[in-house]
């Protein structure tokens, strides 16, 4: 079917303009002003809607394994979620169990993914050194997988000690590639951690501090410094810390290449989440923890002057019967919250309806950016020739995020009762209208894997 868009405002990362698009066959096929519509041509109506390119969220874990069960949403209920909020690519991550070749794992998640609603693709992690790492990557390359993810917490599950993390650094210095990276000084947290369990403090409260934002910019800053020594470019994941950012500015006006990431929840809540009844605190138990009101402010600043170029969201909800199996022990408790939909009316609502962003700079975090980064050269932008992921967004709808009415498959909302103006009203994927006036009207059609 071909898809005629009249009377929207387009929005690009670079520009505005009324203009139409013609959809045919996935991809945009015409831009252009009065484009005659024809008898077989299906059309939309777009005017007073904005026209973006579909959101491309590039940090995801759907159906994470975790002692306490996979995180709530599986690639089916998560995808839905994420195309109700206008994403409509999503980048999650393949975690091998130590033993296991990367390939084999890679294998393994693209079966569990093929449900999902919208396209997406993988981050691969290395979660040790082993003789056949460095093929593995290769061959990972090969495949279409072009980002490799390290974890610098978690030291009992997936982290590297720093001998492995050099290894990684070294060889897609070589190969070729990007490392993202999840910072934090995991043996320093290690210790706390346990300094305060065996105190007694046991509280989601001690979860925070036990990862002070100090251990979060030795570890972007330890990785600057090998990024540089191997000439390997880095993305670090989830930013929280206005300290983290120094580090992170310094390098890039060297002319290094390290991207930054944040996300929702950094940008909009604070640590004082943590006080109060576990019932209440449990679900902002996630790595890093909620900073303060300071680093919110820088990490705006950042965003403005581009520091940080992508708002991922994490998302990673687990449901609070979940969490409880830490009611006893902030360590069990299974971190991460979820977010991928929500990142886009909360963006829009109190980054562009509060100044703090332009419209295109809007699109440029939620996709552009993501695309260009992660090498998805067919996506992030409405021209001829890309890929026709396309949201209508409707700015004058009004919503308050609750638990009652979310689409992710979760009993807690971290955002619970945020006010948020604007709605993917209507979200085409791959030429394909998919959400029409909030009606999901695709069933068993399912995203495209995207080979990077
Ligand atoms: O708390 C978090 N962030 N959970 C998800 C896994 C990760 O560290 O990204
Ligand atoms: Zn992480
Ligand atoms: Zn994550």
């Amino acid at each position: 079917m071909k898809i005629l868009i009249k009377n929207g405002i387009i929005l690009n990362a670079n520009k505005s303009e009324q203009a139409d698009i013609l959809i045919s066959e996935y991809k945009i096929k015409k831009v252009a002003k009065n484009i005659k519509p024809e008898n077989s041509y299906h059309i939309i109506d777009a005017n007073g809607k904005f026209i973006i390119p579909g959101g491309i969220d590039p940090h995801v874990h759907m159906q994470l394994p975790t002692p306490a069960g996979p995180s709530s949403d599986d690639f089916f209920s998560g995808s839905r979620a994420a195309l109700f909020g206008g994403t409509t690519t999503i980048i999650d991550f393949v975690t091998p169990s130590r033993g296991q070749s990367m390939c084999d794992a890679l294998d393994e998640r693209i079966l569990e993914a093929k449900k999902s609603l919208t396209n997406y693709s993988f981050h691969i992690s290395p979660v040790e050194w082993r003789n056949s790492t460095e093929s593995e990557i290769t061959e990972c390359l090969k495949r279409g997988f072009n980002s490799f993810k390290v974890y610098l917490a978690y030291k009992d599950a997936v982290g590297l000690t720093d001998e492995e993390f050099e290894n990684v650094l070294k060889t897609v210095g070589k190969t070729g590639g990007l490392v993202t990276i999840h910072c934090e000084d995991g043996d320093k947290v290690e210790v706390l951690r346990n300094k305060f369990v065996s105190e007694g403090l046991i509280t989601p409260e001690y979860h925070a501090k036990s990862r002070p934002a100090e251990f979060e910019a030795a570890a972007v800053k330890k990785s600057i410094d090998l990024a540089a020594k191997y000439n390997c470019p880095i993305y670090i994941v989830h930013v929280s810390s206005a300290l983290s950012l120094t580090h992170i500015k310094d390098a890039q006006q060297k002319g290094q290449a390290v991207f930054a990431e944040t996300c929702p929840h950094y940008l909009f809540l604070e640590d004082s989440k943590y006080i109060g009844e576990f019932k209440n605190t449990a679900a902002y138990v996630m790595s890093p923890p909620l900073r303060k009101k300071a680093d919110q402010e820088a990490l705006w600043e950042a965003i403005k002057t581009r520091t940080v170029k992508t708002i991922g969201t994490d998302h990673c909800p687990f449901n609070l019967a979940q969490k409880a199996v830490g009611i006893d022990d902030f360590r069990k408790i299974p971190n991460g919250a979820g977010g991928v939909e929500h990142r886009m009316a909360l963006l829009y609502t109190y980054g562009v309806l509060e100044n703090r962003i332009s419209l295109n700079e809007w699109v440029d975090i939620c996709s552009t950016q993501a695309a260009k980064i992660f090498g998805l050269s067919q996506k992030g932008s409405i021209t001829v020739g890309k890929d026709a992921d396309i949201v209508i967004w409707n700015p004058d709808y009004e919503n308050t995020i609750s638990v009652k009415n979310h689409y992710q498959k979760c009993d807690l909302e971290i955002f619970e009762g945020f006010k948020t103006k604007g709605l993917a009203e209507i979200v085409i994927r791959n030429g394909e209208i998919v959400v029409e006036d909030g009606e999901l009207i695709v069933s068993n059609n399912t995203g495209k894997i995207i080979l990077r």
